[in-house]
């Protein structure tokens, strides 16, 4: 790993082994699923790799789809802990004991807390539904639908305490159809954040990057 002053880590490409993912899901897992498969088509070219799959609930297809690559998983529900905090310890210790390089949060519907982002921040990215700063929090793709808006998409972005707020990596947009709605939106915005998050998190793993404020920077 090769360290900025200013702000973050990236993986060291002249490392030669790939960035360590581990990456939380809640759900489908088909952001999951595209770095799964980058990393399976590209190799170590890709620059990043899988280690680890964590979950806030059990059965979900996303656990599925990283048992059936072989990817260890872990899984920790809110409610089988007596409070927040102990829940986010267990969570951070569960990621760290896989050494993530980057931490990927691709449709993990939780808000982390104190621990997990002293622990992870500046290596923790978000996957969001929406052209951040517009639109944030748990409905992305209703919320621009309901506004009325012409064109929305989604935002990578670095993960902070507050949700949806941290420096942007990238972004992609995507029309609204007058017909749509929330479901044929969603899957049109998917297909190009799955694109939009492998393409990142690979060069980030391959270039490294930097932060300065809010602005992020990959060679
Ligand atoms: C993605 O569209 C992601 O942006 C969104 O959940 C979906 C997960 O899809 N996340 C949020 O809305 C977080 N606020 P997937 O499980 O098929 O990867």
């Amino acid at each position: 790993m090769a360290s900025a002053s200013a702000a973050s880590e990236a993986a060291d490409p002249s490392a030669g082994s790939p960035a360590r993912l581990v990456v939380l899901v809640s759900g489908s897992g088909s952001n999951l699923q595209a770095l799964l498969d980058a990393a399976r088509e590209r190799g170590d070219a890709y620059g990043a790799k899988v280690v680890a799959v964590g979950a806030d609930r059990n059965d979900i297809e996303g656990l599925r789809r990283a048992e059936r690559a072989g990817v260890p998983t872990f899984v920790h529900r809110l409610r089988d802990y007596a409070t927040r905090p102990d829940w986010d310890a267990a969570l951070t210790e569960s990621v760290a004991a896989h050494r993530p390089d980057l931490v990927v949060s691709a449709g993990f519907m939780k808000i982390v807390g104190a621990s997990f982002m002293a622990a992870f921040g500046g290596r923790f990215i978000n996957t969001h539904p929406a052209l951040l700063p517009s639109f944030p929090g748990a409905h992305g793709v209703r919320d621009a639908l309901a506004h009325g808006v012409k064109v929305t998409g989604c935002t990578v972005h670095f993960a902070e305490a507050e949700v949806d707020s941290g420096p942007i990596i990238a972004q992609g947009a995507v029309a609204v159809h007058d017909d749509d709605d929330e479901d044929t939106l969603h899957q049109r915005i998917k297909e190009v954040e799955r694109g939009l998050l492998v393409d990142a998190v690979g060069r980030m793993a391959r270039d490294g990057y930097r932060t300065e404020g809010r602005k992020v920077y990959i060679p």
